[in-house]
């Protein structure tokens, strides 16, 4: 017989052939520990972390606050059901998020992933209302499960091979200023995207609006490609709702806690959803979710009508404790908003001289880059070998950046909230440095 020990540690590691190829892999990184911005792999070398964990660790990698509150409460309690226990962490976290957002009154329910969340949104739309059908925008995420699989159209991999998919969900338009038909522009006031007319032709068309329980939108369309729509977007797309007696859903699980400047991103345009979905960045890593609903459509939810085993876990709830006080003691969202705009603005300095960066675009510190062909056709044509290519050189040069878009163009830039303005200087010189290498 083994003994722990033996099990543990002393037998070789495994090679990387063990995980399923369904995790389709961005680095080969043997990693360590991670420290703030970094990533330190098994062989010391250090990576600047600029994906964040797919825009999790908002706090950055290992926060020592984050740690110790997750150390502290392990050692008391692992797991505190929620159905059969209260657990001070828990309720300490069910307060204080319902009081994060202006409006209201807000209640909390807590769950473990992104996707999770999204599908306790939709249920308790469905419920409170008594309607069946969701709207979702073309170009967005919103998880992979079958229910969330069917809202999301960011791509064809995450929805085709799995048909067919739930009913009752329509998809239309999300204004992409900057592959506008006709001319790309500036997501301001005199947009001329045609999302509305679009929405009133599938009211038109497809569903009558009282039939519509819920419209479902990520405020910035996060895997879509960081597309920040124009500022008349949220406000109408709020009256359209509150018209037809449609809840609107805001999926912040990707913009959320303070990573597009603000605590969630509908504050930028001081639009009040009705069910706001939270998950990545609300507990630096460890597995939490939740939405925030106002209360009289959270008390929709019948006892035993939604639930989960693991939802809000003790550990995970003192983790997003710690994780909002560093936001808070930190100024965190203040450093969201001004690296966010050095980035982008030295994105935008290196466009004059690669005019293959189309469109640089974001919000606080999601930021985004699209990679077009300037020579082809009227200079927007997505551009993903490109991408690839940069995306590949900024990996060579230890910065770790991701991809987005439909088309794979857009290189996502999400550094941790904590992130330092040298941090920010040096992974601009890599993007200039891995531009040039890819021949842009
Ligand atoms: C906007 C949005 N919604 C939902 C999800 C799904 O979250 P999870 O991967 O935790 O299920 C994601 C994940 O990227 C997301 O970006």
């Amino acid at each position: 017989m083994t003994t722990m020990s033996e099990t543990s540690v002393e037998r070789p590691i495994p090679d990387h052939s063990v995980v399923p190829p369904v995790w389709g892999r961005i680095t080969n990184i043997n990693v360590d520990r991670g420290e703030g911005s970094w990533l330190i792999t098994t062989s010391g070398d250090r990576y600047l972390d600029y994906s964040s964990g797919i825009g999790v660790t908002n706090t950055g990698h290992a926060h020592p606050r984050v740690v110790a509150a997750v150390q502290a409460q392990a050692a008391k309690l692992l797991h505190g059901q929620q159905n059969i226990v209260y657990h001070e962490p828990g309720l300490r976290l069910y307060d204080r998020l319902s009081k994060l957002m202006p409006g209201g009154p807000w209640g909390a329910f807590l769950s473990n992933s992104g996707a999770e969340a999204v599908e306790a949104a939709v249920k308790l739309a469905r419920v409170a209302t008594g309607r069946p059908v969701i709207i979702s925008f073309r170009g967005g995420f919103h998880g992979r499960t079958a229910q969330t699989m069917a809202l999301t159209t960011a791509k064809d991999v995450y929805r085709a091979a799995f048909e067919p998919l739930p009913g009752s969900v329509y998809h239309t338009k999300f204004p992409y200023c900057y592959q506008a038909a006709g001319g790309g522009h500036a997501p301001d006031a005199n947009c001329t995207c045609d999302w509305e007319a679009e929405l009133d032709l599938l009211f038109h068309q497809v569903i009558y609006p009282s039939k519509v329980a819920a419209i479902i939108v990520e405020p910035v369309q996060g895997e879509g490609g960081y597309i920040v729509p124009p500022p008349t977007f949220l406000p109408r797309l709020r009256e359209i709702t509150r018209q037809h007696g449609i809840l609107l859903i805001a999926d912040e699980v990707q913009t959320g806690f303070g990573r597009t400047g603000e605590m969630f991103a509908v504050q930028h345009w001081g639009v009040d959803p009705d069910i706001l979905v939270m998950a990545k960045g609300i507990a630096s890593g460890m597995p939490l979710s939740g939405i925030l609903a106002r209360q009289e459509v959270l008390a929709a939810f019948a006892p035993g009508t939604h639930g989960g085993t693991y939802g809000g876990n003790v550990v995970s709830c003192a983790a997003a404790l710690a994780t909002l006080d560093v936001i808070e003691d930190e100024d965190l969202i203040a450093n969201a908003r001004a690296r966010g705009a050095q980035l982008a603005g030295g994105l935008r300095e290196l466009q004059a001289d690669h005019p293959v960066l189309g469109d640089v675009r974001g919000l606080g510190c999601m930021v985004a880059m699209e990679l077009v062909k300037p020579g082809v056709g009227d200079g927007r044509s997505p551009d993903a070998d490109l991408a690839k290519r940069v995306i590949a050189g900024a990996l060579e040069r230890r910065l770790i950046v991701l991809s987005a878009g439909s088309y794979g163009n857009v290189s996502r830039i999400i550094p941790p909230l904590v992130t330092t303005a040298d941090e920010v200087d040096r992974a601009l010189s890599i993007l200039e440095d891995s531009l040039r290498a890819a021949g842009a």
